[in-house]
């Protein structure tokens, strides 16, 4: 028997509504190899905070000597400016992270775990299993302080050292940190191995398996399939997605990783597909805008250089002297 066919855009009513996640701010800066300063970290999430994201990334609790860009995790957390509404996340990948985490206020953790064990090996010292065992405590620390708990999977889409990871195998962890009560799963495409009919199977399988946990999509543009990749899972009900401003982003411990996909360029384009994402396109790149300042490069965004579809551009200054010659050939 066929599916039912999901209702993805608002040929038939009201906007359907997705929410943008930005990690700009983590997986974007834990990738740069110049220290952006504290004061600038904070000015740009609270401007990013009236911007209609859903959740912030701010920061990661991770050891600074292993991400010395993301030292400054306490002072970021403590000092943004909150807005009612927006979830402050953090990524966290032990107790040690969790305690200051929780410590400084975060809403929410993000612990992370790779479906890959040679990458959580290279990204985490620790077999999966071990990693599980740790992160079991994390859970039920994090629970009991009211802190609720999200586990992003990496390399769910595939390892860059051990190719496919199966289905079945994300699948089996998502399980078992569900059990122990996680509120939210995001599968990270964490190298952009991730195709559209793979990542529309991926959500599909999950959804039925799991329709009441919350689910993140979070896909890197490493091989230009990123803003498919969401379109296929909005495609099989995903509603969920991390972004980065300017298209920043990157794992240091995953061969060949470059940006997300770019928080403006994926609202640009779900808006003019008639999604409500909720958020001010323009307001967002005014914040790309400042990037290139703050790393010191050029950022991957392509809707930085080019603008938005209609911000249209004046004639060349020579155009009504050819206007007027081109007229005057039909009289
Ligand atoms: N916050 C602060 N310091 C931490 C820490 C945390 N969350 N986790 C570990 N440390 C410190 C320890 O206190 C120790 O410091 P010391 O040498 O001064 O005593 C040092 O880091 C080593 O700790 P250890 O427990 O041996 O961990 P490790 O060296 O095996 O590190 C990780 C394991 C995963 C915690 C660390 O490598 C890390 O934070 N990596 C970053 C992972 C990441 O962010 N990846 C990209 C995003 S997916
Ligand atoms: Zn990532």
């Amino acid at each position: 028997m066929n599916e039912p066919i999901e209702r993805t855009d608002a040929w038939f009513g009201a906007r359907r509504r997705l929410y943008l996640q930005e990690v700009g701010t983590r997986d974007g800066f834990q990738m740069e190899s110049v220290f952006i300063p504290t004061a600038d970290k904070i000015a740009l999430i609270d401007q990013l905070s009236v911007a209609g994201l859903a959740k912030i990334e701010a920061t990661a609790f991770v050891s600074p000597q292993a991400i010395p860009a993301l030292r400054d995790a306490e002072i970021v957390l403590r000092e943004i400016r909150r807005e009612p509404g927006v979830v402050y996340t953090c990524l966290v990948p032990n107790q040690r992270g969790a305690e200051r985490a929780i410590d400084a206020r975060a809403d929410e953790l993000n612990l992370v775990i790779s479906t890959s064990e040679t990458h959580n090996i290279a990204n985490l010292r620790m077999t999966r299993e071990q990693s599980f065992a740790a992160l079991s405590g994390v859970v039920s620390m994090s629970l009991s302080a009211g802190v609720p708990v999200n586990v992003s999977l990496s390399c769910a889409f595939g390892c860059p050292m051990e190719g496919d990871v199966p289905a079945e195998v994300v699948l089996a962890w998502a399980e078992r940190f569900l059990s122990l009560g996680a509120t939210g799963i995001t599968l990270c495409d964490t190298t952009g191995m991730a195709y559209p009919s793979q990542a529309r199977s991926l959500v599909n399988t999950f959804r039925r398996r799991f329709p009441q946990s919350g689910l993140t999509l979070h896909f890197h543009n490493t091989r230009g399939m990123g803003l498919a990749n969401v379109l296929a899972s909005i495609s099989a009900g995903a509603d969920r997605f991390d972004a980065s401003l300017g298209g920043l982003g990157g794992c240091p411990y995953a061969p060949g990783a470059s940006g997300n996909v770019c928080t403006e360029e994926v609202v640009h384009a779900l808006e003019l597909m008639g999604y409500d994402t909720g958020c001010d396109l323009g307001l967002l790149l005014q914040s790309a805008g400042r990037l290139p300042a703050l790393i010191g490069r050029d950022v991957p965004s392509q809707l930085l250089k080019a603008g938005p579809r209609l911000a249209l551009h004046a004639p060349p200054a020579d155009f009504s002297q050819w206007r007027d010659r081109a007229l005057a050939r039909d009289s």
